[in-house]
């Protein structure tokens, strides 16, 4: 019964009827309410989030905006290299006009792409991605790789100690609510608590079956550092890298919950304390990834996921 009790319970928090219902047409709409993690300096960060990643996407990025806000995403992640900041921004006017929710009611992050790590550039280089959004500020705000580079891509001679206080200035003009790294290994950071006065907030990192990162996630945390993985599906793209969709042993788990394989694979990621960021342009995906709430995995199953790590990286060696 007390199980009974704490499902439904459970159920209530996280499936809410929009009241927003005035906004859909007459028709009301069943929204998921996404739970949120404090983060080291205060902020609260959704923990699951719209990855959007992919140069041949970008036409598509504005509808499939509109799509999330209205299944309950709240949390978008983009970056400048993905060059496609100002599509984000027309879907989130969409929604804001809409009515279907607040600016404060968004958690948008963006990245400092390579060639922008002098300490004078990183303003800047904020400001042109909050004009390309339409957005004062931005709730999260990352250096995408430790290494700088010039505009022609060379390596460049920038230490990202200096790129951090660049980013510690954005957080101070207010330009952005909370800051961050990606792809940075512990040392690194180590390197920047041990220097700065801001510890970040997050380290965006690759997590999924291939690549379990428990050494470092595990670091992260030890410093109450939040972590955002990214390509929860990586392992769908290759087979020699990972299972398959069709992977009995993770397939058989997704119909114990009465879930997709997908949504199995982001619950590895919940369960782990992690915030993943599924990409989708896709209406019909984008609804089954937030759709992730309602359940969760024993120790078992998700000792039984790691057991694919490799540690091979989707992305680079
Ligand atoms: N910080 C970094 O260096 C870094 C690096 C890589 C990625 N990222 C971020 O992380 C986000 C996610 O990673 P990702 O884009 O590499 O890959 P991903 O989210 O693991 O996978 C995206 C791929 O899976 C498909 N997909 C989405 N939902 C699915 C579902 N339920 N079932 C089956 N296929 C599904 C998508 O196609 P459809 O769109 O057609 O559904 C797309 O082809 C990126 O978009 C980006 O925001 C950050």
């Amino acid at each position: 019964m007390k199980l009974l009790l704490s499902s439904v319970a459970l159920f209530a928090l996280f499936h809410v009827i929009a009241g927003h219902a005035g906004h859909n047409h007459g028709h009301v709409r069943k929204t998921v309410r996404i739970p949120t993690k404090q983060l080291n300096d205060g902020n609260h960060i959704p923990t699951l989030g719209l990855g959007t990643f992919g140069f041949g996407d970008i036409p598509k990025i504005r509808q499939a905006i509109n799509w999330a806000v209205e299944a309950g995403y709240r949390h978008i992640d983009t970056a400048t290299f993905y060059r496609n900041e100002e599509e984000i921004g027309k879907g989130i006017s969409d929604v804001l006009k809409k009515g279907l929710v607040r600016r404060e009611d968004l958690f948008i992050t963006t990245k400092l792409w390579d060639d922008k790590h002098a300490k004078d550039q990183v303003v800047p280089a904020l400001r042109e991605s909050l004009a390309k959004l339409g957005l004062q500020y931005v709730d999260l705000y990352l250096i995408h790789f430790p290494e700088a580079t010039n505009a022609d891509g060379s390596p460049a001679d920038i230490d990202y100690l200096e790129t951090w206080q660049g980013m510690e200035e954005t957080k101070k003009l207010g330009l952005a609510k909370s800051i961050g790294v990606s792809n940075f290994n512990i040392e690194q950071i180590d390197r920047i608590k041990a220097h700065s006065k801001v510890v970040p907030a997050v380290n965006q990192i690759e997590v999924h079956p291939s690549k379990t990162q428990e050494k470092t996630i595990k670091d992260c945390f030890e410093r109450n550092i939040a972590v955002v993985a990214f390509s929860p599906f990586g392992v769908f793209v290759s087979r020699r890298k990972g299972p398959s969709q069709e992977d009995p042993k993770i397939k058989n788990i997704a119909q114990k919950y009465g879930k997709t394989v997908s949504q199995v694979l982001l619950r590895y990621l919940l369960d782990r304390d992690l915030i993943p960021i599924p990409k989708s342009t896709n209406e019909n995906r984008i609804k089954e990834n937030i759709n992730v709430f309602d359940f969760h995995l024993t120790p078992e199953e998700i000792s039984s996921i790691s057991s694919y790590n490799t540690n091979t990286s989707l992305w680079w060696s």
